[in-house]
């Protein structure tokens, strides 16, 4: 696998990374977003807008999309600050096709121009500031072919479970595993605890679909299509989550 570095000045002092070398040991470890239901459907999406162009995946993490999707036979490059991650992706079978960069992805440039760009399962959101997502769009802006999109999966902020005064929603309570999200809602922010057998806390920024759109506009994106999931079912207004699709107007 290729693996290109970056300076460590192409940082945001605000971009911190939390897939520390005891998170990514534990990532592959299974959930519903690595079962094949969901994956089968990820691939079919993102290798049908790819064409027979390349693909930049933000946040490629340990390649639980890029490396089917290479397998698929699209050219795949990544972007990731987690080394540790990016070591996990390294050691699969077919990673030697995928290209990497470690860098923060709201600002790393790499070589070349693609025909699709995707950022998945709420990485989005780890951008902790607004300024830090427009740039992201921004930076993938710069990346696209004039064909080219830009796809985000990301949760729809969950504040209808927010009670008044509350801070706390629990998303999974199991024998295994309790997740809360604290919400901080003056300044849209999020921390999500992870209880398993220790403590797990990350800061992300939740952030609303129409945000996303603007932050696409002043990219110089529009919206093509939102769905509620990978299968392309209609977004509503009891959707948790979308799966949304920018690219240049006309
Ligand atoms: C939830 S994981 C997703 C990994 C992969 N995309 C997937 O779907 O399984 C988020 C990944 O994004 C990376 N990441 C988070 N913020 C980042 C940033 N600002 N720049 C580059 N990588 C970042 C993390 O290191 C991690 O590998």
């Amino acid at each position: 696998m290729l693996l290109q570095r970056r300076s460590p000045r192409t940082l945001s002092p605000v971009q911190e990374n939390h897939f520390s070398e005891e998170v990514a040991a534990g990532y592959d470890d299974g959930g519903p977003m690595f079962s094949a239901e969901t994956i089968g459907p990820t691939i079919d999406l993102l290798a049908e807008l790819a064409g027979d162009g390349a693909a930049l995946e933000l946040g490629i993490g340990t390649g639980r999309v890029a490396v089917p999707l290479a397998a698929r036979g699209v050219r795949v490059h990544g972007i990731d600050l987690s080394e540790a991650m990016v070591a996990r992706l390294r050691a699969k079978p077919g990673a030697e096709e995928i290209g990497v960069t470690i860098g923060d992805f709201a600002t790393t440039r790499v070589d070349g121009t693609f025909r699709l760009a995707y950022l998945v399962f709420n990485t989005v959101m780890n951008l902790t500031t607004q300024d830090a997502q427009v740039a992201c769009f921004e930076n993938v802006a710069r990346h696209l072919e004039r064909v080219g999109c830009f796809v985000v999966e990301v949760m729809v902020p969950d504040l209808r479970r927010l009670p008044p005064g509350e801070r706390y929603v629990p998303f999974d309570v199991s024998e295994t595993h309790v997740g809360i999200d604290e919400y901080d809602v003056a300044n849209q922010g999020l921390i999500s605890h992870h209880y398993t057998n220790r403590l797990c806390s990350v800061p992300f920024r939740y952030v609303w679909p129409a945000e996303l759109d603007l932050m696409a506009r002043i990219a110089g994106l529009t919206l093509r299509e939102r769905w509620a999931d990978w299968n392309r079912s209609p977004f509503t207004s009891e959707s948790r989550k979308h799966v949304s699709v920018w690219e240049r107007p006309g």
